[in-house]
């Protein structure tokens, strides 16, 4: 399966099928003709060596960083930039990511900013890297406590999303990505008789596709692509009452998921949506084994604190919120409809 973003002359393919890395060195010659030095970056937690067969026409090497969030550091882009000059690499050449969201996004950026920018292609080997970070070309490291503070938005020229490599992937990163699949198939408002009917793949699909479809209408984040944003201010708040000393433990997927539905019940408050579409959140997240209640240690009057400082809040509480017929971005939410909201949703049981 071929899905297009469809960007112009920045426009690229993701390819969702098992064996799908094997087709890496004909990527490389078809997108990156001129290259005359490909580089692989990968986690060192990950033997990517034995999942390839890879033999471009030019010389090549691996270049390890830490693993996940270890690596979302602008020490690690200053390493990754310093290694390119080191083999001398240039605008002609091109950078592979191997591995998960946390490796598409520090290559992504060490490739947008070395030389103003080289050529990425993306090998995902996540269920959050498929449905997600491979795909729209927003990149970026983490600042002490703050999550993708800097970044910039560079494209790659093709993603492989290669079903084989997700067997080896733990259930919880797994059930991360379903989070994200979750959000796409409840902002395409898909049935549950589907969802039961179909498989992984035919969900990485829908997902990939939403995204692709967005993301070629609104590269960067106008109203359009903010609808992805989904579930995620509720999530944003929770991972920050978390790193900020929280006893829960949340994954970004499951915190998603709460946030999903939580935000369905918001807009039944508001009463943009009745009780079948919030039953039709939960049906969904049940169905993929998410999360879907409040931690009970979690503070409403921090999670509030939160929301308002979210970046993509502009200082009021915002939310993706399902009405109607589609879903919209609500901003200037008042603060005690939210509190109360929360509060309810936290006594749910
Ligand atoms: N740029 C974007 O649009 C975007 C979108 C969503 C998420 N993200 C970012 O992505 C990151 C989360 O991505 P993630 O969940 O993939 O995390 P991750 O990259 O940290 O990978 C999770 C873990 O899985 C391991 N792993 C990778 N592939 C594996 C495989 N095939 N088998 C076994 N283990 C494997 C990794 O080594 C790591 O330990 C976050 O930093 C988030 O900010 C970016």
């Amino acid at each position: 399966m071929r899905i297009r973003v469809d960007l112009a002359e920045r426009s690229y393919d993701v390819l969702v099928e098992r064996g799908a890395r094997h087709q890496l060195n004909e990527l490389i010659a078809r997108r990156v003709p001129d290259a005359r030095y490909v580089v692989l970056i990968a986690p060192e937690t990950l033997q990517v060596e034995s999942w390839f067969d890879f033999a471009p026409h030019v010389p090549w090497s691996i270049i390890s960083i830490p693993d996940g969030e270890h690596a979302k550091k602008l020490s690690i882009v200053e390493q990754l930039c310093e290694e390119f000059l080191a083999r001398g690499l240039s605008r002609r050449d091109v950078v592979v990511s191997v591995g998960g969201g946390a490796t598409c996004d520090v290559a992504g950026f060490a490739a947008a900013v070395y030389q103003r920018g080289l050529s990425v292609i993306h090998v995902a080997t996540t269920l959050v890297a498929q449905v997600d970070a491979a795909i729209g070309g927003k990149t970026g490291v983490n600042l002490a406590g703050a999550k993708n503070m800097v970044g910039s938005f560079h494209q790659p020229v093709g993603v492989l999303c290669d079903l084989e490599t997700l067997e080896t992937l733990p259930d919880r990163e797994r059930l991360c990505g379903l989070g994200e699949i979750a959000k796409c198939w409840l902002l395409e408002s898909r049935s549950i008789d589907e969802l039961e009917r179909t498989d992984l793949s035919h969900w990485i699909e829908v997902a990939i596709s939403l995204k692709a479809a967005i993301v070629s209408a609104d590269e960067r984040e106008g109203a359009q692509r903010a609808l992805l944003n989904y579930g995620h201010t509720l999530a944003h708040a929770l991972e920050a009452e978390q790193m900020s000393g929280a006893s829960f433990d949340l994954r970004h997927g499951e915190a998603v998921a709460i946030g999903l539905a939580f935000a369905a019940r918001l807009a039944r408050r508001l009463g943009r949506v009745d009780d079948t579409v919030v039953a039709h959140h939960d049906a969904v997240l049940d169905f993929l084994d998410l999360p879907r209640s409040m931690p009970p240690s979690a503070n409403v009057e921090e999670l509030l604190i939160a929301m308002s400082k979210d970046k993509k809040a502009h200082h009021s509480l915002t939310f993706v919120l399902a009405g109607g017929a589609e879903f919209s971005v609500v901003d200037s939410l008042s603060i005690n409809d939210v509190r109360a909201a929360l509060e309810s949703f936290k006594e749910e049981k």
